[in-house]
């Protein structure tokens, strides 16, 4: 079979070399640029990337598949791949490791107000009161999305002494959560959150799924951290819900508009921390990312079923 292979990511010279000795003799070629990227669309029956335009997809007419290095893959399901044929297979489970450092790392800094910390030692202010932490052990974790990464933060919650709760499509039982819940569970989960974490992905049905409504379901002083997708939280009513003081803080990785608007009030709001879409991403990813695919590529090229086929439909 003579393929060729579009590798439109920032991977290093060692991945090219693990895609090209997972099929010896198929055209591999590789650009992050835009431009290029366009040129060589026409001939590529397979392309491996995280964000592949649009106009990408309409001018690669010998598309066949696309491999996304993203878990979510929310931004890949315009009208014009919808309409065509092409296999769409994800990187879930990759992120298991870095997001869940990411979300322990934010939660510890939330309970044991390190962010304050900081912006207090930028100011040369010594005080205690501000300061003070709390604790997490008997506290509860509520996780909605008891995927990899949902199973992974749970696993380290309970390290601390954490009781976990969560959600999950199917409601079966997880290890190191004491309660799933099916989707329809999600205001008991809200109810009984003490930190309320995110990492579903944006689907039709998760879409602006977290209002006013559910954050005013939260225990008074809750944390959320949101690792998923921004557009799953209703921005606005969170701006509102940190300024009248009912949620003591949050942790956002991930925002409506990326990036960020300099004029979004969230980046004046002292007890929100801030990061720039980067909790999975570590100098290991695509070490993870690259075996995946290349998985896939030798269950492609034996005309085998592929791991993490998308379902259209869900949008996961
Ligand atoms: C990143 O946001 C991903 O979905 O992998």
């Amino acid at each position: 079979m003579s393929l060729h292979i579009l590798v439109a990511a920032d991977v290093e010279p060692r991945h090219l070399e693990a895609i090209r000795a997972t099929a010896p003799g198929l055209a591999v070629e590789h650009t992050a640029d835009r431009a290029r990227l366009l040129a060589l669309a026409p001939t590529a029956d397979v392309i491996v990337g995280w964000n592949v335009p649009p106009e990408v997809v309409r001018r690669a007419e010998r598309l066949r598949w696309i491999h996304s290095t993203a878990a979510g893959v929310d931004q890949l399901l315009f009208p014009e791949l919808l309409q065509r044929e092409v296999l769409l297979t994800s990187s879930s489970g990759i992120h298991a490791e870095p997001l869940s450092e990411h979300v322990l790392g934010v939660l510890l800094m939330l309970s044991r107000r390190l962010h304050i910390a900081v912006r207090q030692q930028l100011a040369r202010r010594w005080d205690r009161r501000t300061v003070l932490g709390d604790e997490l052990g008997g506290k509860t974790l509520g996780i909605l999305g008891l995927g990899a990464i949902g199973r992974a933060i749970a696993e380290r919650a309970r390290v601390f002494g954490m009781r976990v709760i969560g959600t999950r499509r199917s409601g079966a039982p997880v290890p190191h959560v004491e309660q799933v819940f099916p989707p329809d569970g999600l205001d008991e989960v809200l109810r009984r959150s003490d930190v309320l974490v995110v990492v579903l992905p944006l689907t039709p049905a998760t879409r602006g799924l977290i209002g006013a409504r559910e954050l005013a379901l939260l225990p008074p002083g809750a944390f959320l951290i949101n690792v998923g997708r921004g557009a799953i939280v209703q921005e606005a009513a969170l701006v509102d819900a940190l300024r009248a003081g009912r949620l003591a803080g949050a942790a956002l990785d991930v925002f409506e508009q990326e990036p960020l608007p300099p004029e979004s009030p969230l980046w004046d709001l002292p007890q929100v921390i801030i990061t720039p879409h980067v909790s999975g991403t570590t100098p290991r990813y695509y070490d993870r990312a690259i075996p995946l695919f290349c998985e896939n590529l030798r269950r492609f090229l034996r005309g085998d079923p592929l791991l993490n086929v998308v379902d259209r439909e869900r949008g996961y």
